[in-house]
C-alpha cells in the first residue's frame, strides 16, 4: 500500500483492460452475432426488439471505447513520461542510448490503431446508428448509411487484432521487426475473416 505509484498504475491498467473488454466485446457482438441475426429477422420483429437492444448495446460500446481511450492515454503518460520521485519527463522505457525503445514503438503502433478505432466509433459508427435509430435518415439513403457503418465496424474488427498485439507486445514481447508486424496484421485478418464468414458479404447486407 506504501507504493502509491504502483497502486495507481495497477488500478488504471485494470480500468483500461476492463473497459477495453467491454468495447471490443460489443464490437465482436455486433460483427459476429448481431449483423447475421438482423438479416434473419422480419421487419415486425426488428421493430419490437431493436429499440430495446440497440441503444443499450451502443451505450456500452461507445462509453467502453471512451474510457479505454482516456485510461490508455493516462497510462501512457504514467508509464513513459513520469518517474516517481522525479516528475514528468521521458522515462527509460521511452528512450535509451539508442533512441526510442522497441517497447515504445510497439505502444505507439497499438495506440495509433486504437485511436483510429476510437475515432471510428465516435465519429462514424455512432452518428450513423443514432440517425438510423431516430428515423432521421430518408428511406433512399438508408442502405448507404448502413453500409458505411458496417464497413467501418468491420475495419475496426480487423484493426482489433494488430491493435491488441500492440498493447501486449510492449511488456511481453521485445523486438519490433518485419516478422512481428506481419504476425500482428495476420491476427487482424483472423478477426475480419470470422466477421465476414458469420455475416456474409457487405453487398448482400446493404
Ligand atoms: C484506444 C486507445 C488505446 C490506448 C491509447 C491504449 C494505451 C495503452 C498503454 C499506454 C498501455 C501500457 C503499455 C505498457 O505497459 O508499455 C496499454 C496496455 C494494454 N492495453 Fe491499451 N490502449 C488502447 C486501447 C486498448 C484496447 C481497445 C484494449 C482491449 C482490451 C487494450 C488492452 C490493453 C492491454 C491488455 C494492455 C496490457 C496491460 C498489461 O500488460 O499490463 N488497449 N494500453
Amino acid at each position: 500500500m506504501s507504493d502509491m505509484y504502483s497502486n495507481v498504475h495497477l488500478i488504471l491498467r485494470w480500468l483500461h483492460v476492463i473497459a477495453g473488454i467491454t468495447w471490443i466485446g460489443h464490437l465482436y457482438f455486433f460483427n459476429f452475432v448481431n449483423v447475421p441475426l438482423q438479416g434473419a429477422l422480419d421487419d415486425a420483429t426488428k421493430k419490437a426488439v431493436n429499440p430495446h437492444l440497440m441503444p443499450r448495446a451502443l451505450w456500452w460500446f461507445r462509453w467502453g471505447a471512451m474510457i479505454t481511450f482516456l485510461a490508455g492515454l493516462t497510462l501512457f503518460v504514467l508509464t513513459y513520461f513520469y518517474t516517481p520521485g522525479v516528475g514528468l519527463g521521458p522515462t527509460n522505457l521511452l528512450m535509451d542510448v539508442d533512441g526510442i525503445t522497441d517497447r515504445a514503438m510497439w505502444i505507439f503502433f497499438g495506440m495509433l490503431l486504437g485511436t483510429i478505432m476510437w475515432f471510428n466509433v465516435w465519429f462514424i459508427i455512432w452518428p450513423a446508428q443514432k440517425r438510423l435509430l431516430k428515423g432521421q435518415v430518408p428511406a433512399a439513403d438508408i442502405p448507404t448509411i448502413r453500409k458505411r457503418a458496417l464497413l467501418t465496424s468491420r475495419t475496426n474488427a480487423f484493426l482489433s487484432g494488430p491493435m491488441l498485439f500492440g498493447m501486449l507486445a510492449p511488456a511481453h514481447y521485445g523486438a519490433m521487426n518485419a516478422f512481428s508486424l506481419i504476425l500482428a496484421f495476420g491476427l487482424g485478418l483472423v478477426a475480419i475473416g470470422a466477421s465476414i464468414r458469420s455475416s456474409g458479404s457487405v453487398g448482400k447486407l446493404a
